[in-house]
C-alpha cells in the first residue's frame, strides 16, 4: 500500500512540460492540471438531481499548452509506457462529435464546447497523468478540466473563480455527454474543479449549492484507504444508461422533475405509485440522498468514525438496489470490514472500479494485508491499495 507523495501532485505537471518540449521543440506556454476524486457518499444520485460528497485525490491529469497561429488543435499524450502517442491534428472547425474518437475526444470535446462559447483559438496540447484510468477514479474528468484550463489559460481568460468553475464543469460534462457520447453527471468535473484540500465538497445538483465541509481525517487518526480492484465489467456503459433511464422513467411516472425532489417521508407513497421493477432504484436514491446529508451532519460535529455504518449502508444499497458493484468490489468491502474499516463501499460508477474504506491509523496494514490475501486466495490480480487525503481541485501546474 502507498501513499501518493506530496511531489506525485507536480509529477503530472512536470512530465507534461517535458514532453511538450521534445515533441514540439519549443516550451510550453503553461501547465494545468486537474485531479480525479473519490466520493465519499452519494453514488447515482447526481443525475437524479441528488446531492454528493467527493473529495479530490493527489493523482493529477496535467496539460501542457501553448497557442498556434493557425486554427488547429494538435493532441499528444505521454502513454504509461513513457512514449508519446499523437492523435491526428484536427481543425477547429471540423470538430464534431465522433471527430476525433477514441482518448483525444476527451480533450477536442472540451475545445468544442468552448467553441461555442466563443474560445476558439489554434492550439499544441500534451497531456501527462497519474489517474488510474478506468479504475472508477474520475480519469475522464481529470483529462476534461484540465483541458478546458488548459485552453482558457492560453485564451488569456483570467483564472476562474468558484462559480466560474462550476460553469466550466458544466461544460466539461457537456464534453463528455454531447461529444464523448457518455450520459454521465456532472458529479466528476464538479469534484475536479470544485474541492480545495482538506475538505469535501457537498454539491446539491438541484439547487447548485455547494459547501466545503472540513475533512481532516488524518488528525483523527483516520484515513480513506482506496482499493482500485483493477477490473472493469464490459457492461459498465449500458449499465449505466440503463439506470439513468430507468430513474429519470420513475420520475417521470411520479410527475416529478427527478428522484432527487423526494425525501424518505415520501418513499413509501412513491414505491407503491411506480412499477415493481423500478422500486429498488427509488429506494436508493432516496436513502443514499439522505445518507448525504447525514454524513454532512456528522462530519461537522468532527464525528469521523460513526459515518462507517452510513458507508456499509451506500455499499449494500448500491449492491442490492441500484445493483452496480460487482463480485470483485463486493469482496474489496467484505474483505476492508472483515479485518476491521469502520466502514467501506464502492466509489463512482461501480462495475467495476475501486472501493473505498475508512480505517484506523494503526489498522491501515492489517487492512491492507488481508485485502491482499482474499483476493490472491480468490485468483484475482492483487488490488492496488492506497490512502488518499482530500487534495487541490483544478489549477495552474
Ligand atoms: C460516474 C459519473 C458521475 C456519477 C457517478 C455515480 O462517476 O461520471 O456523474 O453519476 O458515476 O455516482
Amino acid at each position: 500500500m502507498t501513499r501518493p507523495p506530496a511531489t506525485e501532485v507536480k509529477d503530472a505537471a512536470r512530465l507534461a512540460a517535458a514532453s511538450f518540449t521534445s515533441v514540439h521543440g519549443r516550451p510550453p506556454q503553461g501547465v494545468w492540471s486537474a485531479p480525479g476524486r473519490v466520493n465519499l457518499v452519494g453514488e447515482h444520485t447526481d443525475y437524479n438531481g441528488g446531492c454528493v460528497l467527493p473529495f479530490a485525490l493527489p493523482h493529477r491529469t496535467a496539460v501542457a499548452v501553448a497557442p498556434r497561429g493557425d486554427r488547429l488543435l494538435t493532441i499528444a499524450t505521454l502513454g504509461s509506457d513513457g512514449r508519446v502517442q499523437r492523435a491526428e491534428p484536427v481543425e477547429l472547425r471540423h470538430l464534431r462529435p465522433g471527430r476525433p474518437s477514441g482518448w483525444a475526444a476527451y480533450v477536442a470535446g472540451v475545445a468544442w464546447v468552448l467553441r461555442d462559447h466563443g474560445i476558439e483559438l489554434g492550439a499544441d496540447l500534451v497531456v501527462a497523468t497519474d489517474v488510474p484510468a478506468g479504475a472508477g477514479l474520475a480519469s475522464s474528468a481529470a483529462l476534461e478540466c484540465a483541458t478546458a484550463l488548459a485552453l482558457l489559460g492560453v485564451a488569456e481568460q483570467p483564472s476562474p473563480d468558484d462559480a466560474q468553475r462550476a460553469t466550466i464543469a458544466r461544460w466539461a460534462q457537456r464534453a463528455e455527454n454531447d461529444f464523448v457520447g457518455v450520459p454521465t453527471g456532472v458529479l466528476d468535473q464538479m469534484a475536479s474543479l470544485c474541492c480545495i484540500a482538506d475538505h469535501v465538497l457537498f454539491f446539491d445538483v438541484s439547487t447548485d449549492h455547494r459547501e466545503q465541509v472540513p475533512f481532516a481525517a488524518e488528525a483523527a487518526n483516520l484515513a480513506v484507504l482506496v482499493i482500485d480492484t483493477r477490473v472493469r465489467h464490459r457492461n459498465s456503459e449500458s449499465g449505466y444508461a440503463d439506470r439513468r433511464r430507468a430513474t429519470d422513467n420513475a420520475a417521470r411516472l411520479l410527475g416529478l422533475g427527478s428522484l432527487g425532489e423526494l425525501t424518505p417521508a415520501d418513499l413509501a407513497d412513491a414505491l407503491v405509485a411506480v412499477p415493481r421493477q423500478l422500486r429498488p432504484l427509488v429506494h436508493h436514491v432516496v436513502t443514499e440522498n439522505a445518507r448525504v446529508l447525514d454524513v454532512v451532519r456528522l462530519l461537522r460535529q468532527h464525528r469521523y468514525a460513526d459515518i462507517g455504518p452510513l458507508l456499509d449502508a451506500s455499499h449494500d444499497s448500491l449492491r442490492d438496489d441500484y445493483r452496480v458493484s460487482s463480485p470483485e468490489l463486493d469482496l474489496a468491502v467484505h474483505l476492508a470490514r472483515s479485518a476491521g474499516a469502520l466502514g467501506a463501499r464502492m466509489t463512482g460508477a461501480g462495475f467495476g472500479g475501486s472501493a473505498i474504506a475508512l480505517v484506523h491509523t494503526e489498522a491501515l496494514p492489517r487492512v491492507a494485508s488481508a485485502i491482499g490475501r482474499g483476493f490472491r486466495s480468490a485468483r484475482l490480480r492483487a488490488p492496488r491499495l492506497f490512502t488518499a487525503v482530500p487534495s487541490q481541485g483544478a489549477g495552474l501546474g
